[in-house]
């Protein structure tokens, strides 16, 4: 089981009765979006000597610094995911409100397709979400706009990113006007305004009736600022 968004402090998948658990931890573990390291956990020895004797043979073996940069994350882990989903739940209920806004999924919504599942098997809802805007031109506008939070695919750092999914290879599935948001350690408040000023800025622009046919398109002027 991937325990990725979860982390070790929300979720135990070995105790759920998962065999192996995997974790990327260049996310929420790492924390600063600065590594790249992942890590395999598994309930049986056996498993655990085969996964030993792989990454021996395969050369997979971490580097110090990644380990030390791992160690650091963790050390401050619990703090950076309590603040961050405390906002996350704040911002998931305000954007559920929003009229620019369609459904918002986050486990920690009580009308959440999984609300009851995650409420039973974790420690708390973890900080990432989802809301669908109207389509793939108003999210990418969205994703421009947003000055505090990072247009980019990462989750799991201090920074808030956020990335319109579908645009990925292999995301077909996937809506096209979804946002997804890892929320980080910013004030709530700023995030909040950074995210509603870009909807309700966006929102207007979809309403907007140009007065000259046929005149050129906007220029958007925050085109290429982000990462
Ligand atoms: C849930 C989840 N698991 C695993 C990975 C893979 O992580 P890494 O890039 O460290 O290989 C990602 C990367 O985006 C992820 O989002």
């Amino acid at each position: 089981m991937d325990n990725t968004f979860a982390t070790p402090l929300l979720q135990a998948p070995l105790a759920l009765g998962a065999d192996f658990v995997v974790h990327s931890a260049t996310k929420f573990i790492g924390g600063h979006s600065d590594l790249l390291l992942g890590a395999v956990v598994c309930r049986r020895p056996e498993d655990r000597a085969r996964l030993v004797r792989r990454r021996e043979v395969a050369g997979a073996t971490p580097g110090a610094l990644e380990c030390f940069l791992a160690l650091r994350g963790a050390r401050t882990l619990a703090l950076r995911l309590r603040q961050a989903q405390e906002s996350a739940g704040e911002l998931a209920r305000r954007l559920a409100a929003h009229p620019a806004v369609g459904r918002v999924r986050y486990p920690g919504l009580p009308a959440d397709p999984h609300h009851a599942r995650a409420a039973r098997q974790m420690r708390g809802f973890g900080a990432v979400l989802t809301f669908e805007v109207g389509n793939a031109d108003t999210a990418d506008a969205v994703c421009a706009r947003v000055r505090v939070i990072a247009h980019a695919t990462s989750v799991g750092g201090v920074e808030s990113t956020i990335e319109r999914r579908a645009k990925l290879p292999g995301q077909d599935h996937v809506p096209a006007g979804l946002l997804r948001i890892s929320v980080g350690c910013e004030h709530v408040e700023d995030l909040w305004a950074d995210l509603a000023t870009a909807l309700d800025a966006t929102a207007l622009d979809a309403t907007a009736v140009d007065p000259i046919p046929h005149a050129p398109a906007r220029q958007d002027t925050n085109a290429g600022n982000h990462p």
